[in-house]
Order: structure tokens, then sequence, then C-alpha cells
């Protein structure tokens, strides 16, 4: 029998942005897989939302592991019936200046953002052409528009994901399967943490409405264009950044 709910599986979902996700997915009534590498870190994520009331399962994977990936995914489809939503939210970020940039920089960054986000989608998509009804959400980043010094190999992953976003709603919109990608500016996580005071000072000028985002606000988006309200967006780029890329 298939899960009575709508199944969503969110990478990167023990921290940060993905962990705000989850619950803003499990929140919308949603069964909520949250996929990450550390199982500890997800066995607490699982705890949280359950006493919440709330429906998550963990599955422990590297992402950049692309058979790993697919088989994680195609085993949800399997347990579950249905796979209705997908958010590729993990990411990680190699910063330096591209001159003396090493190439297993360059390499891991795109495997981790960018071919994750295809491999992902290609095992889930079955499920939803089937059922007529999927959501595939892309975290990308304000990089990934208007680039930013220290991150060719970031912005170029995010901005690939701009364009496998288009691409992949063109490929699935006759099966009503959305595809849309959240560009999030500065968000207050363990990524933008360990950025020096200086950096962080310069970048809040830049953010016309005068703060650091919160997971809450990218967790918000994702989770109007995962639900019926947003059945009419598809291919959009979506930024939520306080201003900053407009
Ligand atoms: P974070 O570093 O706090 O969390 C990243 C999550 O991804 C963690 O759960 C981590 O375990 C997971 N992850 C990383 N590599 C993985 C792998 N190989 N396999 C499985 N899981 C893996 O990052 P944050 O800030 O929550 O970022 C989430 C997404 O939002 C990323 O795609 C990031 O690029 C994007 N983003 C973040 C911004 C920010 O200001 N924090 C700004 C723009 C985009």
């Amino acid at each position: 029998m298939p899960n009575e709910k709508r199944v969503a599986y969110v990478t990167g979902g023990s921290r940060g942005i993905g962990r705000a996700i989850v619950h803003a997915l499990a929140g919308a009534n949603c069964h909520v897989v949250a996929a990450a590498r550390n199982a500890q870190t997800l066995e607490v994520v699982v705890a949280e939302e359950k006493s919440a009331g709330h429906s998550v399962e963990a599955q422990t994977v590297d992402i950049a592991n692309a058979p790993a990936l697919a088989a994680s995914i195609e085993g949800v489809v399997a347990q579950h019936g249905r796979l209705d939503i997908l958010v590729n939210n993990a990411g990680i970020t190699r910063d330096g200046l591209f001159l003396r940039m090493e190439d297993k920089d360059f390499d891991d960054v795109i495997a981790t953002n960018l071919k994750s986000a295809f491999v992902a989608a290609r095992a889930a998509a079955r499920s939803m052409i089937r059922a007529r009804w999927g959501r595939i959400i892309n975290i990308g980043s304000v990089s990934g528009i208007i680039g930013n010094a220290g991150q060719v190999n970031y912005s170029a992953s995010k901005a690939g994901l701009i364009g496998l976003t288009k691409s992949m709603a063109r490929e699935l919109s006759g099966k009503q399967v959305t595809v849309n990608c959240v560009a999030p500016g500065f968000i207050t996580t363990d990524m933008t943490e360990v950025l020096p005071p200086m950096i962080r000072e310069k970048v809040l000028e830049l953010i016309p409405l005068k703060r650091f985002g919160e997971p809450s606000d990218i967790a918000a988006m994702v989770a109007f264009l995962a639900g019926d309200a947003a059945a009419y967006v598809t291919g959009q780029v979506i930024a939520v950044d306080g201003g900053m890329s407009m």
C-alpha cells in the first residue's frame, strides 16, 4: 500500500536550510525523508520531528556518490510506493581565488552541488510522472546569478542548477511535474558561520532588507513551491535574498 501522505526527499536534511525544509514539509503533512551523511545528527532530527508529531525518517547517504544516491531514492520509492517532492538542497563550498584553485576543489563542488541534482531527479522523476504530480526544487544561490569572487566552482555549480532546472521543467511539464530553483542570499547557517566578521559586515551592506536570512525564510518558499498552490509555477528561479540580487 502506498503511503497516504505525500512523500518528500530532502538532501542535506540534517542541519541549516535543509533542516528547516524538513520541518516545514513535515508540518505541511508530508512524510519527509531527511538524507545526509551523518547518521547521528539525522537521528536527532528524526526524534525532534517525531516529538512535534511529524512523520520523518532518515537516509544516510553521500550525495556525491551517484549510485548510492540513486539507490537511496529508489529504495524510498519502493518502500512508500511514491515520491512526490524532491528537494536538492545539500551543497558545499570550497572557496578560493580561481588562479590558485585545485582541480579537486572544482570537481568536488560540481559533483556535490550539481551532478547530484541530476542523479536524484532522474531517480525520482519516474514515480512523479506515473502520478501525474510532482515537485522538484533545487536550492541554488545568488552566487549562481550574480557571481562571487572566490567562488568560481560554487557559482558555476549553482548557475548550472539554473540551466538544469529550466531544461528539466520543459521536459516534465506535460506530466504536471514542476521544477523550480530557490536562490538564497546570505542565510545564517554553519556554511556562513565560518566567514570572518569583516566579510559578514560587507555582505550586510549589500542586503536591502538589512538582515541576514534565516533557514525558515528559505523553507517557507520551498513549502509553497512544494504545495498545490504553486501548481502553475515551473522553470523559475526565485531569489530569497532580502533583495540582494535585484
Ligand atoms: P550547511 O553546510 O549548514 O548544510 C549542508 C547540508 O548538506 C548538511 O546537512 C550536510 O550534511 C549536507 N551535505 C553536504 N555535503 C553532502 C554530501 N556529500 N552528501 C550528503 N549530504 C551532504 O549548508 P546550508 O547553509 O544549510 O546550505 C544548504 C544549501 O543552501 C546549499 O546547497 C547551499 O549551497 C545553499 N545556500 C546557502 C546559503 C547560505 O547563506 N547559507 C546561500 C545560498 C545558497
